[in-house]
């Protein structure tokens, strides 16, 4: 694991996207593995500037993300389509079928087999990650298998308390999501994991300095072999102790 540490949200941010830009430029289809949350806002940003500003085409590219809410429309303001569409999709040339959620609203056996079929034949050549303040990629709670695929999982309390902040009350908070599984994260080429701020410093601690655990759904990346991190002070705070 490499571990970058960056003195502000903009830097962090524009290094971020410069990882996706280099992906862009050297594959002539490049599959992006992309996130949601508040983490990667800063990338979506920086890569939507260096589009207007001439410098990425979006045009051939693939992207998967990594989750969907279930029980909620795809329409939903708080749905992970939404939340792409607004803050990424519509800003930039990247044909809108090209990219890929899970589809959380019908029968979620076929969705979670479809989703796992699509990504066997489409390889990610780099994904985003955030992390969750108990550990989670992306919605594999603590205790996932690390065997896992694309499956439909409960929101732990933890995780829906976090995500509260987005709706009006933890009540409307969805209970279930689809989420790729740790095996599909695994295989993605190269893997870029953000956290920002001191209340992602202990499970930032534990995936990098602890034991590989399914307790700890992130450390399984100590044994992914591209892996970089970008963080701040305030995250790694614990880890200089
Ligand atoms: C989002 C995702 C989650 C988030 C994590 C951190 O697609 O899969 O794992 O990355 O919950 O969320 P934020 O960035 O809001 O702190």
């Amino acid at each position: 694991m490499e571990i970058r540490i960056f003195e502000n949200k903009e830097s962090l941010s524009r290094a971020a996207a410069q990882y996706f830009i280099e992906v862009i430029k050297s594959n002539q289809k490049p599959v992006l593995g992309l996130a949601t949350g508040s983490t990667p806002l800063g990338m979506y940003e920086k890569l939507i500037e260096s589009y207007n500003d001439g410098k990425v085409d979006f045009k051939n590219v693939k992207t998967y993300n990594l989750d969907e809410y279930c029980g909620i429309d795809e329409n939903h303001e708080q749905s992970y389509r939404t939340f792409m569409n607004n803050n990424f999709f519509n800003h930039i040339n990247i044909d809108i079928n090209n990219t890929n959620i899970p589809n959380a609203t019908g029968d979620l056996d076929v969705a979670c087999e479809l989703y796992n079929s699509q990504l066997n034949e489409n390889e990610i050549d780099i994904q985003v990650l955030g992390i969750g303040t108990n550990g989670h990629i992306a919605f594999n709670e603590p205790g996932t298998p690390f065997g896992s695929k694309t499956h439909c999982i409960e929101l732990n309390q933890k995780t829906r308390e976090d995500n509260a902040r987005f709706f009006n009350s933890i009540d409307e908070v969805p209970t279930h999501a689809i989420t790729m599984g740790l095996a599909n994260i695994m295989k993605a080429k190269k893997i870029i994991l953000i956290a920002i701020g001191a209340q992602k410093a202990e499970a930032l601690r534990k995936m990098i300095l602890g034991d590989v655990t399914e307790d700890m759904p992130a450390s399984i990346l100590q044994f992914h072999p591209d892996v970089v991190i970008l963080t701040d002070r305030e995250a790694v705070k614990t880890l200089m102790k």
